[in-house]
């Protein structure tokens, strides 16, 4: 597993001073997800809020695709967790908080891998993670086809949030294991 997990730092840059360049020109085309890569991700890795990798590519001066994560925690009650017998009130859990792919490079299974990437690394990290969680818009068509695929669910009677926004989350202990990230790099 652990070099799965090298596995994915081939293919994932961690967000530093010096690769922030790389971003400069980033469009996924949601204006407050460009913003989160371009102006805030870096502020807040230094503040150990979250942690923000790159997707790699070759020129180095564009970026395909960014994941940012942090920890978390679910309510073990809406997971279905310990529904007889609740053990823990909440189940450790690891957030992606933010996820973009840039629209040049869309439609080309970068997201998917960056969930494959994510799921690994909640399963190396050297402590208990049971769940992936995330908040999605309702309205986001294309993300909400993309979880789902991936087998995220949202918890039993979840209804979103006065923003519009819904907890989705993947059982890592019952639903397909991580494999190999094999982020695919060809141009166009
Ligand atoms: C959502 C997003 C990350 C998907 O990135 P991507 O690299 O294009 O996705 P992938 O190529 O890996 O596609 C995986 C699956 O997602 C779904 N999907 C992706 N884009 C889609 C679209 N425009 N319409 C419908 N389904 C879509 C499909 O199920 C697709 O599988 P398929 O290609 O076999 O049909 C990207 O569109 C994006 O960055 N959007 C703006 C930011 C955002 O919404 N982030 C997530 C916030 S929660």
């Amino acid at each position: 597993m652990q070099n799965a997990l090298s596995s994915v730092f081939n293919e994932l840059e961690p967000l530093t001073e010096a690769s922030r360049y790389r971003v400069e020109d980033f469009d996924c085309g949601d204006a407050g997800m460009n913003s989160f890569v371009k102006e805030h991700a870096w502020r807040q890795q230094r503040k150990l809020l979250n942690r923000t990798f790159l997707v790699r590519y070759d020129p180095p001066d564009s970026c395909p695709g960014f994941i940012s994560l942090s920890t978390a925690h679910i309510a073990s009650q809406l997971t279905g967790l310990f529904r007889n017998q609740l053990v823990y009130e909440n189940a450790p859990a690891l957030l992606i908080a933010r996820m973009g792919v840039d629209r040049r490079f869309q439609r080309r299974g970068f997201a998917r891998d960056l969930m494959a990437a994510a799921r690994l690394v909640a399963q190396t990290l050297p402590a208990g993670c049971r769940f992936l969680v995330l908040h999605v818009a309702v309205a986001n068509t294309p993300a909400l086809a993309l979880y789902d695929s991936e087998g995220f669910r949202v918890p039993e009677g979840y209804e979103p949030d006065e923003n519009g926004l819904l907890l989705m989350f993947y059982d890592l202990a019952t639903r397909k294991p991580a494999g190999q990230v094999g982020l695919s790099f060809a141009s166009s």
